[in-house]
């Protein structure tokens, strides 16, 4: 049993705000376990931090023309709040900004510097000569030399999933200006990743490290193992961790050739793991390095899939090149949600962004623990999976509330009803209905015995990282609730054994306060509700272990004479307009992006001044035979008509051009189109979808005027 954990989730990028994908990848997932773990009286510290540098940041930048100090800081502070309202539960959110994480970064890289571990190397790398800066990593874009995606990115393609380096791109382009990038020489260190290959193998392949069992592999996701193996079998290359850069943490000054070299941002951000442990410890008067280098810690990093490899293998190898560090015992990625039928995306803001959800509903409480009610149930623990509004209304309409709620209500109902909202006091050798079997018999310890199975089961699936099923265990012990009322139908009982009725409804308390225990590690607003309305205390830590240890010993985990509440409404049903108002509101957003051309290069004023742009009024309008989107039109610019041949049938009749005050480049040299010389061109508005607008003057301009 390890003695202490420390659990991380990946750093989120602070160029944006989270997304539902997010949340159920890297999140979601470690706050039930930590939450658990707490629960069972664990020594758990929980870390995470926004990760602020890299080329994720100073591109975002970039285009909104700020400096990246403006856009970290305004993204960690709305990502760490919209942590703090969905209840992902941080012991420390920190920043690789802050001067503690820098000074962190820098004695890992002078560390591995002064022991050698780094070759100092000099190549030939992309330089974009607008921007005056070298193209590593996302700087840089191409077409992917293996899938032919033209998207690819210097250090991945998102399509086919390779690894590349800048020089492999076909077309590369520099993300900051548009421009193609020439080639230049710089120095760099590299960490020779196949160096290591020789501990990295066993300890990915069989979880043993310098001959020792470290962590049983099978634990691991097969999609994780399976792509650190394909790692190691294309063979591990050498990686630079550094870059030229000005955005970053300074490779330390007193490194000869250190000048304007940044640390490479993989190298940098996981390192933001440690440096906010120190952070934690400093605040709450504890010792970090426990949590780091001793081998009694249980090191977990909960990431999304395209983290892995920074995890599962380049991170070790720093870890283990320091020397005093232990490694983690498991990655449990996940795969990627999908919305709707598409992928997340968001730069087509194709997205349910978290923040601006907690806004939407921030008058209905329960809507919080729906929404990690319903991305547990779909969360991509193996494969991609899928949030649909649908779906989302389904999980709360028959488990949320038709299980859950559901149950719990008829027991507070009836208690009130029956004994002024006391529990009953018992005679626990009573036979009563038993609630897993119809029509077999048990008694009130063989019941308690049921809820502890429940329990414990909870607790199997959650230290598998199977969540799914965690929940699914989480819901059965709301369904043996309603199964034991439905069974022993206490309503009737009543009637003429009012001693076995106390039994039976003594039970489903105990059922209840089980549930608010149980529910905690998933949705914990829910568990405080229910605690208030049960009169007990709300969850704190090792309230779980309490639970199961007082289920063993066939004990009340509510006693008999304790007062509950009155009955609230824990989730209501959503309408099927409610789920077509979600669906439009997603589609609504696809309108507001908008995706610009980027600006060409520059013109003279010279340039300019050759053309000659004029107002004219259009005559007459006729379509162009056997040419769909061709209208031929007479155009009057006052001293001349003009014939001008106009791609612009698709959305306009001729009927309705007619009398139309139009621009009309005027010296545009003739073509023939269609066997018609075209004698100008008429200019129009062209918006992102590819349809087009006339632009018009008004009335009165019209007449063959200039435009200048
Ligand atoms: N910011 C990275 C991402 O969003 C994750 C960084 S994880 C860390 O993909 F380990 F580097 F911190
Ligand atoms: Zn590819």
């Amino acid at each position: 049993m390890p003695k202490r954990y420390l659990v991380t989730s990946a750093l989120p990028y602070a160029n944006g705000p989270l997304h539902i994908g997010h949340l159920a990848g890297a999140y979601l997932p470690a706050d039930i376990y930590v939450r658990y773990l707490r629960g069972m009286g664990e020594d758990v510290v929980f870390i995470c931090g926004s990760d602020e540098h890299g080329a994720a940041i100073t591109i975002r930048a970039k285009a909104d023309g700020v400096e990246p100090q403006g856009i970290v800081d305004r993204y960690d502070r709305l990502i760490k709040e919209t942590f703090e309202k969905v209840g992902v539960s941080f012991d420390k959110y920190h920043r690789t900004s802050s001067e503690l994480h820098h000074e962190t970064a820098q004695e890992f890289f002078r560390d591995l510097h002064d022991k050698g571990e780094f070759v100092k190397q000099t190549s030939e790398q992309y330089f974009d000569e607008k921007s005056q800066q070298f193209l590593a990593d996302r700087y840089i874009t191409g077409t992917c030399p293996k899938c032919n995606h033209e998207e690819a990115y210097g250090d991945q393609c998102e399509n086919c999933g390779s690894t590349l380096s800048p020089t492999e791109l076909i077309n590369p382009k520099s993300k900051m200006s548009g421009e193609t990038p020439v080639l230049k020489e710089t120095t760099h260190w590299y960490l020779p990743l196949d160096k290591y290959e020789e501990w990295l193998r066993p300890w990915v392949v069989d979880g043993k490290l310098e001959g020792k069992q470290h962590h049983d592999p099978s634990e691991w996701k097969p999609h994780v193992l399976g792509q650190c193996k394909s790692w190691l079998d294309n063979g591990l290359q050498a990686r630079a961790m550094t870059r030229d850069l000005t955005w970053g943490v300074d490779v330390p000054q007193e490194i000869e050739g250190a000048e304007g070299k940044k640390l490479y941002v993989w190298l940098d951000a996981p390192i933001g793991y440690i440096s906010a442990t120190k952070q934690w410890a400093e605040e709450n008067g504890k010792d970090w390095k426990p949590y780091w280098q001793d081998e009694d810690t249980k090191l977990l990093h909960f990431i999304g899939k395209d983290n892995i490899v920074f995890h599962c293998v380049i991170f070790p190898v720093i870890l283990k090149a320091n020397g005093n560090y232990i490694l983690p015992d498991n990655v449990p990625a996940n795969q990627f949600l999908n919305l709707e039928g598409r992928k997340i995306s968001t730069s087509k803001n194709w997205a349910i962004w978290v923040h601006e959800y907690l806004e939407d509903f921030k008058e209905q409480a329960e809507f919080i623990d729906i929404l990690r009610y319903y991305m547990i149930k779909v969360m991509p623990e193996t494969r991609d999976s899928e949030f649909t509004w649908k779906g989302f209304q389904e999980a709360n309409n028959s488990e949320l509330v038709g299980t859950f709620a559901n149950f719990i209500n008829r027991v507070v109902v009836l208690t009130n009803k029956y004994y002024d909202g006391k529990i009953p006091n018992i005679n626990s050798d009573l036979v009563i209905a038993c609630s897993s079997e119809e029509g077999k018999t048990s008694s009130f310890d063989a019941e308690l015995n049921a809820i502890k199975i429940h329990m414990d089961r909870i607790g199997e699936f959650i230290h598998k990282y199977d969540f799914r099923s965690a929940l699914k265990e989480l819901m059965s012990l709301s369904e043996l609730g309603n199964k034991l009322l439905q069974f022993n139908a206490p309503w009737s009982l009543i009637k003429t054994d009012e001693e076995t009725t106390k039994v039976v409804m003594n039970i489903a308390a105990q059922v209840v306060t089980a549930l608010s225990v149980a529910v905690h590690p998933f949705l914990p607003d829910t568990s405080d509700r229910l605690r208030d309305l049960l009169n007990l205390p709300r969850i704190k830590n090792e309230d779980f272990k309490i639970a199961l240890n007082l289920l063993s010993e066939n004990k009340a985990l509510i006693s008999a004479a304790h007062e509950i509440g009155k009955p609230i409404h824990l989730f209501t049903k959503l309408s099927d307009e409610w789920v077509a108002e979600q669906i439009q509101k997603l589609e609504d957003s696809q309108e507001k992006t908008i995706s610009y051309p980027p600006i060409k290069e520059e013109a003279t004023f010279d340039d300019f001044q050759k053309m000659d742009i004029r107002t004219g009024k259009i005559l007459r309008a006729e379509k162009v035979k056997k040419a769909k989107k061709l209208l031929k039109l007479t155009v009057d610019i006052g001293m001349e008509e003009r014939t001008v041949v106009s791609g612009i049938a698709e959305f306009f009749t001729p009927e309705e051009v007619v009398g139309k005050n139009v621009v009309l480049l005027a010296n545009l040299a003739p073509r023939k189109i269609r066997g018609v010389e075209s004698q100008g061109m008429i200019l129009m508005a062209e918006n992102d979808k590819g349809e087009l607008d006339f632009v018009s003057p008004s009335e009165g301009f019209g007449e063959g005027f200039t435009v200048r």
